[in-house]
């Protein structure tokens, strides 16, 4: 990672050159990382498993898997940190086994920054940049971009882990690099720390620069990512822009009787109309889910109302990246998949909207 490279180098046109690989599939012109079975065992592990990779340049990915998954050791591959076992891969367009030859233009923090604890953040940037023969106006630059400047002079001792963090994304986009990579940045930040990384990361992106950026929590990285790799030990579970995920997904209503004891009466008899609804549990929140659109609501009411049951709500939710992977994959467990949400984003019947629960009681239709 030595060469000079100018701040905003703007990206080549097409791709880099390919190296020769005799009988395989060369990577898609627009592949930032593209892998065909990469794969890394320890001993009789395998870390990582017959992995294909494909991000496409320009993209902001999240690189999603519980504890274990293989994020790290993937990334590690994709850098040149440590050989795969198996398979290939492809950064830029250049073989992973010649990671000199991309490295200038790829920016990383794996694994947390380190940095000399008793030098300020800028000294130690221009540390980083001397080594790198990058010039001092990239330090003020990078600084400026992740949001340091004003404690840009005091100890690196003296920051917040928040700031640490700041300080390694500024390290890694020291070179203007085309790909930044970045494993798990949020790690161990407060709510407010998380949503200044991600604002950054947003920002980034927004400049054409490839983002990949590794997390446990798939809820971390769906609000920000527009294409996500999720992995499970070592596995590929899915890979796509976040839309193709998404649009799988039907829409549906969720409808709340006023009395509790009427939840079972609704879903049954929501049924017999030869709607679809999802199983009721006794311990659920006392509503109904029907796969249904939005412009059947006011028809439900009205079935709902026939029969003597009061909706005290009825609400357009659209499934969260969470529950539309569950159903995908067939369940999750660990912390990939925190916990169960929903996220309703219209409410119908009622003339307001954007509330997850409004009065609609005694309203006919
Ligand atoms: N050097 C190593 N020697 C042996 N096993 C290893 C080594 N590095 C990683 N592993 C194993 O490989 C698997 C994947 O580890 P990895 O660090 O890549 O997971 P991860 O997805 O980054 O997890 P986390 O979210 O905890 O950082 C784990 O079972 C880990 O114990
Ligand atoms: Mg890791």
């Amino acid at each position: 990672m030595a060469a000079e490279t100018p701040a905003r180098r703007p990206r080549a046109e097409g791709r880099p050159r390919q190296e020769a690989d005799a009988g395989s599939q060369e990577p898609p012109a627009d592949a930032a990382i593209w892998s065909e079975g990469l794969t890394k065992q320890y001993g009789t592990r395998r870390s990582v498993d017959r992995i294909n990779l494909h991000v496409p340049v320009g993209a902001l990915s999240g690189f999603v898997g519980p504890n274990g998954a293989g994020k790290t050791t993937t990334l590690r591959m994709l850098l040149g940190l440590i050989r795969p076992t198996e398979g290939r891969g492809f950064v830029l367009g250049h073989r992973i086994d010649a990671p000199a030859r991309y490295l200038a233009r790829v920016g990383a923090m794996i694994e947390g920054p380190t940095f000399h604890p008793g030098l300020t953040g800028r000294a130690n940037l221009h540390l980083l940049a001397r080594l790198r023969r990058l010039g001092p106006d990239r330090v003020a630059e990078t600084l400026d971009m992740v949001g340091l400047t004003s404690r840009a002079d005091d100890r690196f001792t003296s920051y917040s882990l928040g700031m640490k963090q700041r300080l390694g994304i500024a390290a890694a986009l020291l070179p203007g690099p085309e790909l930044l990579v970045l494993d798990e940045p949020t790690n161990g930040l407060d709510p407010a720390g998380i949503r200044e990384i991600r604002s950054l990361l947003k920002d980034l992106a927004a400049t054409r620069m490839t983002v990949f950026v590794s997390s446990h929590l798939l809820s971390e990285v769906e609000q920000i990512c527009d294409h996500l790799v999720m992995i499970r030990g070592g596995r590929l579970l899915f890979q796509g822009h976040v839309t193709e995920l998404l649009a799988a997904e039907d829409p549906r209503l969720v409808l709340t009787p006023e009395h509790r004891g009427d939840v079972h009466r609704l879903a049954v008899l929501l049924r017999d109309h030869g709607l679809r609804v999802d199983p009721v549990r006794e311990s659920a929140s006392g509503t109904v889910r029907v796969h249904a659109p939005e412009g059947v609501a006011a028809s439900l009411n009205k079935i709902a109302m026939t029969a003597g049951i009061t909706l005290r709500a009825l609400t357009a939710c659209r499934p969260t990246l969470e529950e539309t992977f569950l159903m995908a994959t067939g369940g999750v467990d660990g912390d990939l998949i925190p916990r169960s949400r929903t996220a309703p984003d219209a409410t119908v019947g009622s003339g307001a909207s954007g509330t997850a629960v409004s009065d609609i009681s005694g309203q006919a239709s």
